[in-house]
């Protein structure tokens, strides 16, 4: 199922985001992996947070690549449109900033420069290979709690190989790591479930 809705669980992707900034100060390049982005409003809710914290070259330098398992989300992801009803939980300020009406009606597009930061990619997370390597950030919430239990343990295990040193990593807040790679991550903040890469001793 692929529900998501723009703005969602704002406080978790506030602190991933913070934590990914000072971790990557003044680094040339900055990859994100948004894994399970559905429709793309957890893609382009973070495109906004991070355009809002970083400074103009940080921004730069970022490439968020957005994947899911439904190949047909490429399009919408890519194009950036949605309904009015979609965006409308966006903050005032934030939404015109970022969103310009189509002029097709009720539609409207996220701004070309947000756009160009996020790369739609085709990918099954149960594959176990990564979309690239060396991430700084890797959002992955709501969609590990339906896989079976030895599925979310290998995709932790793939994450934590995917994730550059002091890489950062999201998880729904409902969800605890599964014991067997609590060693693997330290907890960022008690209130998210936000974790920084521990190295494998
Ligand atoms: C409930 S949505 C979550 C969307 C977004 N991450 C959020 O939290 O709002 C779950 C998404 O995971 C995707 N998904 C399910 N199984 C997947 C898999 N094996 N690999 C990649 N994506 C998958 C679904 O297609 C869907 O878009």
């Amino acid at each position: 199922m692929a529900f998501s809705f723009f703005f969602r669980d704002v406080p978790a992707l506030d602190v991933a985001a913070d934590a990914m900034i000072e971790q990557t100060r003044g680094q040339m390049r900055v990859r994100v992996w948004v894994a399970g982005c559905a429709m793309g409003q957890e893609v382009y809710t973070l495109a906004i947070l991070l355009s809002e914290k970083m400074n103009y070259f940080g921004f730069q330098n970022l490439n968020i690549i957005a994947s899911d398992i439904e190949k047909n989300f490429g399009e919408v992801v890519t194009n950036g449109e949605y309904e009015w009803g979609d965006i409308e939980r966006i903050p005032d300020k934030l939404r015109e900033r970022y969103f310009s009406p189509t002029g097709r009606p009720d539609i409207f597009a996220v701004n070309s420069l947000l756009r160009s930061h996020v790369t739609f990619v085709h990918h099954d997370l149960l594959s176990l290979k990564p979309v690239c390597e060396d991430v700084h950030l890797i959002i992955c919430k709501n969609v590990l709690l339906h896989f079976h239990p030895e599925e979310r343990i290998e995709v932790f295990r793939m994450f934590h190989k995917t994730l550059a040193a002091g890489g950062v990593l999201a998880n729904e807040n409902t969800q605890k790591l599964p014991f067997e790679v609590q060693g693997l991550f330290s907890q960022i903040s008690n209130d998210s479930q936000v974790y920084r890469k521990v190295e494998a001793s």
